[in-house]
């Protein structure tokens, strides 16, 4: 069987050129393989909700919503609850996605702390910020389908933030909601339906393709333990047998841990906030948008002013100014920090203390906008949100550089194995 495949398929040589390509064995090169998985989740515990999703704000009524009138969308989950694991598969999709983009977060930190972006990697780099944002707007078209009453108000805070973009931002939000976000609009769910189960999808699985292919035609960068094995060489295990077994073993722990969280933490039933009315609850947005909603909390209401027709309000100022500032910085790291060489190992962040402190400076601002978005429950002042937001990520970022150089200027293996020789070998 094998020799009839090999004489057609030539797979000899695929496995000795593709299977036993060489990756390197390192911790943290697990969170791309976890984003990768979350996606895979997302995808097929997707197509099971779809097979029982009705895209539609038609007025229906059942059993399950005990005869009242609601959106066919809303019923549909209720339905979806009520079936075998249901509830359960709902709420894997629902994690999933939280843990996807949280995956797809610490292994941006982890290139970027560890200088993975540089030459000749800065492609792929940008690819990967694509991916983040990417993964980030396809939550969100998600977040407006089950049509209750939370999930139309969540949608909205981001729909007036779309709309506030000047000149084409109503004309955008316009485009992707059919036309104002409202319990009434019959068309905005047909309209993200589609973009939230397929375009969106179709474009991450060709980006997460791109960024895998490059990933793999330019190695990876090699842990620092290969320049001490083999200096110069790729060091790591074949893909097949080896990595491929790891990766197996991961995505089943990924899913029993990930399965154990969605029973345990259940998405919200629709049935706590019920169908879409003119009283809108009060709803944060989920953490990865909480620190945007933070710091529109403490833009003043009369920092605005109109220029060629267009409005420059906080919604733009805070939604979209400090968010395209943001992915531009991430988008130009490998062009400010170039390297001419070509980067083979992985760099020590406690090697660069104006990067690895510029990263717990970002951070931090992360930190405290996204405290700035308890600002009524907390009764914190705008005053002091303002320090918080500004002042403390600039100290921390000055503090960890100083602290970082004080600690690493010093060759301390260099002193100890002074000290170890100086005392010949070492006992127990
Ligand atoms: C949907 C999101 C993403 C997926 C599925 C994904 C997947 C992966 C995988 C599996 C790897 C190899 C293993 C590893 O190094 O962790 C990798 C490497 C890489 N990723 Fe991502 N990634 C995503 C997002 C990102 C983001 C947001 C960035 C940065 C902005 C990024 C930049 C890179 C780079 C530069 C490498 C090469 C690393 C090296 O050679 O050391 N990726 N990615």
């Amino acid at each position: 069987m094998y020799q009839w495949l090999d004489d057609r398929l030539s797979i000899g040589k695929l496995y000795a050129k593709a299977f036993r390509k060489a990756f390197p064995v390192h911790h943290s090169f697990f969170l791309g393989e976890i984003t990768l998985f979350s996606f895979i989740t997302l995808v097929l515990t997707g197509i099971f909700l779809t097979l029982n999703y009705e895209p539609s704000i038609r007025p229906v009524s059942g059993p399950l919503s005990g005869g009242q009138e609601v959106p066919a969308a809303y019923y549909s989950i209720l339905y979806i609850d009520s079936l075998p694991f249901g509830a359960v598969i709902r709420s894997l999709h629902h994690w999933a996605a939280h843990i996807m983009i949280a995956a797809a977060f610490l292994h941006m930190l982890r290139i970027h702390l560890t200088g993975a972006y540089k030459n000749p990697r800065e492609l792929n780099w940008i690819v990967g910020v694509f991916l983040l944002v990417l993964a980030i707007v396809t939550a969100f078209t998600g977040y407006a389908l089950p049509f209750d009453n939370y999930a139309l108000t969540a949608t909205k805070i981001g729909y007036e933030i779309g709309a506030a973009a000047p000149w084409v931002g109503k004309l955008l939000s316009d485009i992707l909601f059919a036309g104002e976000l409202s319990p009434t609009n019959t068309q905005t769910i047909p309209r993200l339906y589609p973009i939230h189960v397929l375009w969106l999808p179709l474009t991450l699985i060709a980006l997460i393709s791109l960024h895998l292919v490059i990933m793999i035609k330019q190695k990876h960068t090699q842990p620092r333990y290969a320049e001490k094995v083999a200096p110069g060489k790729i060091v790591g295990v074949p893909l097949f047998p080896q990595q491929a077994a790891m990766m197996g073993i991961l995505f089943l722990v990924y899913i029993g841990a990930t399965t154990f969280i969605a029973g345990a933490f259940l998405a919200h039933p629709v049935q706590a906030f019920g169908p879409p009315t003119a009283n809108t609850p009060a709803v944060k947005p989920d953490w990865y948008f909480l620190w945007i909603y933070g710091i529109l909390q403490i833009i003043p209401a009369n920092w605005r002013f109109e220029f060629l027709g267009a409005t420059f309000g906080p919604q733009f100022w805070g939604g979209i100014l400090v968010p395209t500032l943001i992915i531009l910085g991430a988008l130009a790291i490998p062009f400010l920090d170039y390297s001419k060489e070509k980067q083979r190992y992985l760099e020590l962040p406690s090697r660069h203390p104006f990067r690895t402190s510029f990263v717990i400076g970002m951070l931090m601002f992360y930190i405290m906008s996204t405290l700035a978005g308890y600002k009524v429950d907390l009764k914190l002042s705008n005053e002091l949100l303002w320090v918080l937001v500004l002042i403390v990520p600039i100290v921390t970022g000055v503090v960890s550089y100083l602290l970082i150089k004080a600690i690493y200027s010093k060759d301390w293996n260099q002193e100890v194995r002074v000290e170890l020789k100086g005392k010949g070998p070492a006992t127990d």
